[in-house]
């Protein structure tokens, strides 16, 4: 893993974008894998900014996001194709026919999941997947559990997440209580990772996944694993390590 300490969230954000801006700058239709919550915000809005000045074309780039609340509509402004379209497929100029977020509408959810997964291969793979970490160190909705599922699958969410969650709902009995999320060989056949983490509330989930033991406790602590993880990192986050 290469791990670049930076000094805040704003920092992290440019040094995120510059790199998927390199990604797509190299590949024109490359497949980027998005994430979303509060972390990759800020670099969402830079790939904005730089699409503004000229320097990015995303008109043949392909997306697939790590996952989705399950039951939710796309209109509802907590779902995350809603966050998607939000934050940057609105303002840039991907053809939207070519993002792929999990349907938390679908009906059948065991179909739409290995629909979504074979979709991830016929688009020729992940070139670059952008990951955050929750504090009980999971990634996309990939929880601490005996075992971890390999394709994209539905799941539960775990108190702590949907707690962590509960920010964004009028309460936390709003909150969904499973999502759609691609599992952790989905994740794990990107070709490169870019993991961000920022804030000190995330600090021990750094601290498991790079001192801790390798464990599904810890879904994160797989990605030392992977042959291309860029993590960015601030140092709030990476005080304890
Ligand atoms: P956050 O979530 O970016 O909202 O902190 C990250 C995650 O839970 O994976």
């Amino acid at each position: 893993m290469k791990i670049t300490v930076v000094k805040n969230y704003d920092e992290m954000s440019r040094e995120a974008a510059k790199y998927v801006a390199e990604t797509l700058t190299s590949k024109p239709d490359c497949v980027l894998g998005l994430a979303t919550g509060d972390t990759p915000i800020g670099m969402y809005a830079e790939l904005v900014k730089m699409y503004n000045e000229g320097k990015l074309d995303f008109s043949k780039a392909r997306s697939v996001n790590l996952d989705e609340y399950y039951p939710i509509t796309p209109d509802n402004d907590q779902s995350y194709r809603y966050f998607m379209n939000y934050h940057l497929f609105d303002k840039v100029n991907i053809n939207k026919a070519n993002t792929y977020v999990p349907d938390g509408t679908a009906k059948d959810v065991e179909a739409h999941c290995k629909a979504y997964e074979a979709n991830i291969d016929a688009l020729g793979g992940v070139d670059v997947q952008v990951l955050g970490i929750g504090r009980n160190g999971h990634i996309g909705f990939n929880e601490p559990d005996a075992e971890l599922v390999r394709g994209t699958h539905l799941t539960a969410l775990t108190k702590s997440t949907i707690e962590a969650n509960s920010r964004f709902f009028a309460s936390e009995a709003d909150v969904p209580k499973h999502a759609l999320t691609m599992g952790i060989e989905s994740v794990f056949k990107a070709r490169k990772i870019l993991l961000l983490v920022s804030g000190a509330n995330k600090a021990e989930a750094v601290r498991a996944m790079l001192k801790g033991n390798i464990s599904t406790n810890c879904p994160a602590s797989f990605l030392g694993l992977h042959n291309d993880v860029v993590l960015i990192c601030d140092e709030a986050a990476y005080s304890l390590v």
